[in-house]
């Protein structure tokens, strides 16, 4: 079938693609370029040998999204378009709102111009906000600590009472939980303006010399290391979590499901298994805990497993090798030198 790919352009969904393609099915990125570069889909042509359609456009444009549709005879939609940083969604919250919260209702509203009903929406294990209880399940209580989150939520909430209120949408929400890791060509990858503020870009570009060393944030949280602890998922098993949960679709109406591997790592273990990857020492320093961090958190995985028979196969090391691939053939990114696009 035709997807529309809002946000294909972007880390989690230029790899989607490029399942989605691999498993047959036609895509039509819709983005904006707002924090990707065009170079993406040239690297997609190159991994699957089929160029997808490229729609140059912002998801607040309603009429341009249900044109899209109708031309290219889209029969679902996978939404990524958004904007994705806690620490600028809390400086300007209004622009986060915007995007994310109107973004993804006039895409609904497009939807339904046109008569689409199949959606899989990006959601974050940020929804969760601090654990009361771990491993995370989906029916854990919601308390998101940002702007950035509580978008995420509204929107959630927005999509369960649509499709509460007509059979004519599938909705599939889908909770990530850290994504990493790249495709094994080492063709596309994560490539962050400016200075990275997640952990495994900012270690990667450490590795390439980019950066001196990486701060640990905190080394006296309750942990075994003493430093936070996460669950790292690899970006092509989400890839292929969301073509799972596209075929659900055709099952149920509407589901709300994590995506991560069920297992923690903390700082020092993705530090030492990158070392490991790249075959040299990644140089660290310890300092001060970042505000909003909470110390641990991994998901449940048992409701993706039973709803989409999905499980995450790519272990640490491969989301370290894969990252150092992309990272070492491509030390500036797509291109662009962050450093001057920030400055
Ligand atoms: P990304 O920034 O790499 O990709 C987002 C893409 O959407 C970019 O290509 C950008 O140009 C485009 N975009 C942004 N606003 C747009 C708009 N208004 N109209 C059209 N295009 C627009 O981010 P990503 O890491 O690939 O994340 C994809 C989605 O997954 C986001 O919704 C994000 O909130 C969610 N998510 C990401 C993570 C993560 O760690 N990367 C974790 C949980 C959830
Ligand atoms: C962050 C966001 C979260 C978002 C997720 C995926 C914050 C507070 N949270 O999650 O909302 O859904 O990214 O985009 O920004 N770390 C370091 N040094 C660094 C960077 C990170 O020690 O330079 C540590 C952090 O303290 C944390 C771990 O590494 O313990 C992972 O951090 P990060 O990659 O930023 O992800 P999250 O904080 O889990």
């Amino acid at each position: 079938m035709t997807i529309m790919v809002t946000g294909g352009a972007g880390y989690i969904g230029s790899h989607t693609c490029v399942e989605l393609i691999e498993a047959g099915h036609q895509v039509v990125i819709f983005d904006n370029f707002c924090n990707s570069n065009i170079e993406v889909v040239r690297r997609i042509e190159r991994i699957t040998s089929a160029a997808p359609v490229v729609v140059r456009g912002d998801v607040r444009d309603r009429d341009l999204i249900s044109a899209t549709l109708a031309k290219h005879r889209c029969e679902a939609v996978i939404h990524f378009a958004g904007l994705k940083s806690v620490a600028e969604s809390v400086s300007h919250p209004l622009l986060y709102y915007e995007n994310n919260v109107l973004g993804s209702m006039s895409l609904v509203q497009a939807m339904q111009d046109v008569g689409v009903g199949k959606l899989v929406f990006s959601s974050s294990a940020t929804v969760y906000g601090d654990p009361v209880f771990l491993p995370l399940t989906e029916d854990h209580p919601k308390s998101p600590y940002s702007p950035y989150g509580r978008t995420k939520l509204v929107v959630e909430e927005m999509l369960t009472e649509v499709a509460q209120s007509t059979n004519r949408f599938k909705i599939a929400i889908l909770r990530y939980f850290n994504p990493v890791g790249c495709h094994v060509s080492g063709l596309i990858g994560e490539d962050p303006l400016g200075v990275p503020s997640n952990l495994m870009p900012f270690i990667a570009q450490v590795a390439v010399g980019r950066r001196p060393h990486v701060n640990i944030f905190g080394n006296d949280y309750n942990t075994p290391d003493g430093t936070g602890i996460r669950d790292y998922v690899h970006v092509m098993d989400l890839a292929s979590g969301h073509l799972r949960a596209l075929e659900h679709l055709s099952r149920q109406d509407f589901i709300q499901v994590n995506l991560g591997t069920g297992r923690g790592s903390s700082v020092l273990d993705l530090v030492q298994a990158f070392s490991k990857a790249c075959g040299k020492d990644i140089p660290f320093v310890f300092s001060a805990r970042r505000d909003g961090d909470v110390a641990s958190y991994y998901a449940a995985t048992d409701l993706a497993h039973k709803l989409l028979g999905w499980r995450a196969t790519r272990k640490l090391h491969d989301m370290c090798a894969d990252t150092w691939r992309w990272q070492s053939r491509n030390p500036n990114g797509y291109g662009i030198v962050p450093d001057q696009v920030s400055a």
